[in-house]
């Protein structure tokens, strides 16, 4: 009787095992039979019902059938998992022949590039940076620079005020207020640069923008003369725009330097013959300089006895639209990728 049940069983385990599609189902398959409650685990337990003369028998029995089942149960699970392994290997493989998403590599505004070659130019002949302030005091955007309120190159700077009264702050007409806070906190010898945005209410146009940038420049030192002034910018316009390119000083007027002129630089497009980009006279007027007023050094409490030096300042819209043929300042602003990604 019990070793009919048992060999029953085993062929029923045989055949269930080797038609067990996967491991999941073979584990339910181990689980109903070897578990606690499981099939030949019960017929185990049962041996103690039999004849204490049958028993040994039995026992013997029903251990070579479990040894058996087990032994079939883990050959069919390492074939199982071997298979299931193999599938998913296969569903899941990459093809790595598929070209890759290349990542998007961007670069500088052409702004922020042509400020850095200026400001790499003159860290180049010993000068420091320096960084003023966009919302500016009267005092040093006018007055410390020797304009007064009634002086008339005031109204040449169409401000932002942000407050009228006495104290009047204002958004910063030019870089030059820079001069005088850093004359104002340090001692001489300088040679400062200041790139910066500065502010203007005008309205925009081909040319004008009421946001644009300049750098400013400023030596104070022993012995300078406008032969080193005059140096100093040939060998900035040499290494902005090519060495053959010549320097003009024409006089002009600025209220805070003395004497003062504009730089012209021979034209990058017809090198001095004349053309449409000059207007036919072979020059383009890049910045303003001139040696610093005595009055200036009065207002920030240096001797202007005993210093001497020399000041420029220069549009670098201006700058970058010579250099690469642009001929709107507003395509600086608009942010048109289309624009922006040629530089
Ligand atoms: N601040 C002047 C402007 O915005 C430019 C300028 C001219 C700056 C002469 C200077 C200078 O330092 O010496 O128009």
């Amino acid at each position: 009787m019990f070793k009919d049940k048992l060999e029953k069983l085993k062929s029923k385990s045989i055949a269930a095992i080797a038609a067990a599609g996967s491991t999941q189902t073979l584990e339910s398959l181990r689980v109903n039979l070897l578990g606690r409650k499981g099939e030949l685990t019960q017929l185990l337990k049962s041996i103690g019902t039999l004849a204490t003369a049958e028993r040994p028998e039995a026992g013997k029995l029903a251990n070579e059938t479990r040894q058996a089942i087990e032994a079939d149960l883990s050959r069919r699970q390492a074939e199982l998992s071997t298979a299931e392994r193999a599938e998913q290997l296969s569903s899941e493989s990459l093809d790595i022949t598929l070209p890759g998403r290349k990542p998007q590599v961007g670069h500088g505004h052409l702004l922020t590039q042509v400020i850095n070659d200026i400001v790499r130019i003159f860290a180049g002949l010993g000068y420091k940076i320096a960084e003023g302030l966009e919302a500016e005091l009267d005092w040093y955007n006018f007055e410390a620079l020797n304009m007064p309120p009634d002086h008339p190159a005031r109204s040449l700077q169409d401000t932002f005020y942000l407050k009228k009264n006495k104290d009047d702050v204002l958004l910063r007409t030019h870089t030059s207020p820079v001069q005088i806070r850093i004359m104002e906190e340090q001692s001489p010898p300088l040679y400062i640069i200041c790139p910066g945005r500065v502010y203007r209410r005008d309205v925009a146009d081909p040319s004008h923008s009421p946001m644009f940038h300049q750098v400013e420049g400023l030596v104070v030192d022993k012995g300078i003369t406008f032969a080193d002034l005059r140096g100093t910018l040939e060998s900035f316009v040499h290494q902005m725009f090519g060495a053959d390119r010549r320097v003009r000083l024409r006089p002009h007027f600025f209220a805070f330097t003395e004497p003062s002129a504009e730089v012209d630089v021979s034209c990058i497009v017809c090198g001095g013959n004349g053309c449409r980009v000059c207007g036919g006279n072979g020059w383009l007027e890049i910045l303003g300089c001139g040696m610093v007023d005595p009055n200036v050094f009065n207002n920030v409490g240096y001797d202007p006895e005993t210093h001497v030096g020399f000041a420029f300042g220069m549009g670098v819209e201006r700058i970058a639209m010579l250099k690469y043929g642009i001929n709107d300042i507003r395509s600086f602003f608009e942010n048109d990728i289309r624009f922006l990604e040629q530089f």
